[in-house]
């Protein structure tokens, strides 16, 4: 198959991560035939100091034209102090509205090696394997009016949601419960909300189409509580976008590290943005050694989601669960024993695994 991707490195550590997954995605075509073109954009920082902007009309036009998006990361001390339309962040959510990229899908799976290095005892978050889908376009963040009173003594925000846009989140989260262990958990805040009654009503009705799936209605704070004190009770979980920044942030805790998590930002006709969770790491930026591994696993997403490619994207997969078995592991990564490598090295074993 031919596809088309848009290389998004951004800011700090996403310059380096994108060279893997690029190595990776090479490593898929010539195993397994295809053949991958790549475009290699500015966004955020990088793009402010380039062309004033951090999404420059040359990076959406080819977005929109792209198969799939991988990016990096944006942001960096150095445009902290800059106006809020020449933000590095901006360029992001300017990005994703573009495209109307509205379920963020976020997979949270506890490897076992690093299950010690989790804040939680290794008994709970023992293989918990869950899926946050969230509602990425709708919702409090993008709500009117939103606004506050000129003498500062009143403010409102709105969270509104279309029925359609409910439909469409709540139809994709029943579409992968599907592909998984198929059990659906809606979290909504149906006792206070109006909202989230449409949102436990539009479950209710999609449930029909799916009699495979089972369904279960959360109210969020509970939700939240049973994240961690029982994640393996979970399978699935749909919920709107404030729920769901809060939950998938609370989530990534299971795991132990930051640096192992992908994302993916889709809509229906499977055009999407893969992105590791983690920032660009200003800290560690421009020294070779940030973990590589939420960008591989972004960039498995990609081949699953956007291209149908479940074979190659478990062939990622597997090559890093392989790697992490024989103890490779970078230095964001509390492994006993092992070896510490760089990001060039571990991803040089990613593409030997492959
Ligand atoms: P961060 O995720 O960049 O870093 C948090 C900590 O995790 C740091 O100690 C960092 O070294 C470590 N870390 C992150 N990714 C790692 C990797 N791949 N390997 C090894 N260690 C890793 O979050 P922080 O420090 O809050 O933000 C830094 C910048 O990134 C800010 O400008 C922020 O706005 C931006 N940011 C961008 C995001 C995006 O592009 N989607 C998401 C989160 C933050
Ligand atoms: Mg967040």
């Amino acid at each position: 198959m031919k596809k088309r991707i848009v290389l998004l490195p951004g800011d700090g550590v996403g310059q380096e991560v994108v060279q893997s997954a690029r190595e990776v995605l090479d490593a898929i075509a010539e195993q397994f035939d295809h053949e991958f073109s790549y475009q290699a954009c500015d966004i955020g920082g990088a793009a402010v100091d380039c062309s004033g902007t951090p999404f420059p009309a040359e990076t959406e036009d080819a977005c929109h034209q792209a198969d799939a998006i991988l990016l990096g990361a944006v942001g960096g001390p150095k445009w902290d102090q800059n106006p809020s339309h020449l933000r590095p962040e901006k360029g992001l959510l300017q990005l994703r509205k573009s495209l109307g990229l509205f379920a963020n899908l976020r997979p949270i799976k506890g490897f076992s090696q690093l299950l010690h290095a989790s804040p939680l005892k290794e008994e709970v978050v023992g293989g918990s394997d869950l899926l946050i889908v969230r509602e990425l376009t709708g919702g409090l963040y993008f709500g009117t009016p939103s606004e506050i009173s000129k003498d500062r003594e009143s403010v409102v925000d709105t969270l509104a949601y279309q029925r359609m846009e409910i439909e469409r989140i709540v139809e994709k989260a029943f579409q992968s419960a599907r592909l998984r262990r198929k059990h659906l958990t809606s979290v909504d805040k149906a006792n206070v909300l109006e909202s989230s009654k449409l949102w436990r009503e539009v479950v209710e009705e999609k449930k029909a189409e799916y009699p495979d799936v089972t369904v279960e209605h959360q109210l969020v704070d509970s939700a939240a509580m049973k994240l961690i004190t029982n994640p393996t009770q979970f399978d699935v979980i749909v919920t709107e976008n404030m729920f769901g920044d809060i939950l998938s942030d609370e989530a990534s805790v299971l795991t132990g590290s930051l640096g192992m998590l992908p994302s993916a930002s889709v809509r229906t006709d499977g055009v999407g943005l893969y992105e590791p969770v983690h920032g660009s790491a200003p800290d560690i930026a421009g020294k070779g050694v940030a973990n590589p591994i939420a960008m591989i696993l972004s960039t498995a997403m990609m081949l699953r989601h956007s291209f149908q490619m479940d074979e190659e994207a478990c062939a990622v997969e597997e090559a890093v669960q392989e790697v992490l078995n024989f103890g490779y592991h970078t230095a964001d990564l509390h492994i006993k024993g092992g070896e510490q490598v760089n990001t060039k090295e571990m991803t040089r074993h990613v593409v030997e695994g492959i």
